[in-house]
């Protein structure tokens, strides 16, 4: 199995739709080896002690160089024998000597249809503002490789989520996250995970 961390800084509920996934057999190409958090806080830490999984805290210090930030976490997800990362509601762009050294194994998971409300500054719930700002009556989510630029990457899988009347940013998110998120990023982890073990298929 190809041993997989998880990078985290909130609430943790797409960490969880992984780790439910895991028990459930339906990831059985990756191992979730470790969570890394971006701070202390996170509720997602919780959620991996309960399931057994390791978690740590890998935060960018104040003034600290982007790319001394980056050998740090490079040194734990080498420590750690990492082959896959998973940014599941991570906070903290990810500096480029981490993206160069882990090309085409580092998942995202964004709460719009890409190429639509992404891009710097769209995270969140300004995401759900800016689709009802807009007015769509579709949304949903994205799955995409990460590169150099912000929701710039691959896509892998996308899963549509309708705009209903009445709709707040905030019942629009949980929607978002309910019939697309946590059902897109287990099977894209397992999907990357085979294809990553198995090149010849
Ligand atoms: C969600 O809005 C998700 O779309 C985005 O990060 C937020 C928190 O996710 N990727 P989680 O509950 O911490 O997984």
């Amino acid at each position: 199995m190809l041993r997989t961390a998880v990078l985290v800084s909130g609430g943790g509920t797409n960490l969880q739709a992984i780790l439910d996934a895991k028990a459930a057999g339906k990831i059985p190409h990756a191992e979730i080896a470790l969570v890394i958090a971006s701070n202390g806080r996170a509720y997602a830490l919780e959620r991996a002690a309960k399931a057994g999984v390791p978690g740590i805290v890998v935060h960018k210090e104040k003034g600290e160089a982007i790319e001394a930030y980056g050998e740090r976490l490079l040194a734990v997800l080498r420590e750690n024998r990492i082959g896959l990362c998973v940014l599941a509601g991570f906070l903290t762009i990810l500096p480029e000597n981490v993206i160069r050294a882990y090309d085409h194994r580092i998942l995202n998971i964004h709460p719009s249809l890409i190429p639509s409300f992404c891009g710097k500054g769209f995270y969140g719930l300004k995401v759900h503002e800016a689709a009802l700002e807009r007015g769509v009556k579709v949304t949903g989510a994205t799955v995409h490789f990460v590169n150099e630029i912000p929701d710039g990457g691959g896509i892998i899988a996308q899963k549509a989520v309708a705009v209903l009347p009445g709709d707040t940013p905030e019942i629009l998110q949980r929607r978002v996250m309910e019939e697309a998120e946590w059902v897109l990023l287990p099977a894209a982890v397992e999907e990357t995970a085979r294809k990553i073990e198995n090149p010849e298929l």
